[in-house]
């Protein structure tokens, strides 16, 4: 399948149109932002990463029983994945406090919390991402209740198999964004990436952070903790 044109560009990633409606080809950057888009910069090689992780996982979740829009890996950075309308809501799992949570409620970064919490952004750079209700959701048409449970059930689902995954590699999962689109005959199915672009990875042992938070903190070893990823990620395969 080949690219026709470019329909979007976002932060970190490109879509093309295909010659089959149905199918949209992303192709990833190296490009990495921080705080709705203030704060730019690039990750070598972040792009292959995320793409290989991302369709790694997205793979796993089918066989796990969660529909996603992977369909196949063109190449390093770029693969065939089902068109959706995307939902603008950024879904936002919790297992420890950490970043804007810990901020928010005052709790120490590194507290483990009592069970996953779910929160809801209405995903909309130039109003911060807010956090929103499921009214608010409803009330605005963002989606319908059926959905909100839909999307719920599924996010839990998503916690539980990502959490004991990253745990067979000594990763601690401590928090991490999905988003969810419908497809043209109203399915809704996991959609966008899976990546330390958007997930809290931490060593289960230090507490050595491997993901974007290296990069949105100044902390240095950005790429190496990709890199790092990337290599427990897949080394879990030849196992
Ligand atoms: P937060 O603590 O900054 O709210 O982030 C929670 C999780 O969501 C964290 O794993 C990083 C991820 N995330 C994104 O993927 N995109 C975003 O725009 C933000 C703010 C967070
Ligand atoms: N999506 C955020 C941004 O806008 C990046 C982040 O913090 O992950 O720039």
């Amino acid at each position: 399948m080949k690219k026709i044109a470019e329909i979007y560009e976002g932060k970190a990633k490109k879509v093309y149109s295909t010659e089959n409606p149905e199918y949209c080809i992303v192709s990833y950057k190296d490009d990495a932002t921080a705080f709705n888009g203030l704060k730019k910069g690039t990750i070598k090689g972040k792009g292959v990463v995320n793409n290989k992780m991302s369709n790694f996982l997205m793979q796993k979740l089918e066989k796990a029983g969660i529909p996603t829009h992977f369909v196949e890996e063109l190449s390093e950075r770029e693969t065939l994945v089902k068109k959706v309308s995307i939902i603008p809501l950024e879904v936002i799992v919790r297992n420890v406090a950490a970043g804007s949570f810990s901020k928010r409620f005052g709790v120490a970064e590194g507290t483990p919390l009592k069970r996953p919490t779910l929160e809801f952004c209405y995903k909309n750079d130039e109003l911060g991402d807010p956090m929103v209700n499921e009214y608010h959701i409803v009330a605005c048409g963002w989606a319908t209740e059926e959905d909100v449970a839909e999307i719920t059930a599924y996010t839990f689902k998503i916690n539980d198999f990502l959490r004991e995954f990253f745990k067979g590699i000594n990763v601690e999962l401590v928090d991490f964004k999905i988003e969810f689109g419908k497809t043209a005959d109203g399915k809704i199915i996991l959609a966008d990436e899976i990546s330390p672009d958007t997930c809290r990875f931490w060593d289960a042992a230090t507490h050595e952070k491997l993901d974007k938070d290296r990069f949105r903190r100044d902390l240095g070893g950005v790429e190496d903790a990709y890199g790092e990823m990337m290599n427990r990620v897949f080394k879990s395969e030849s196992k």
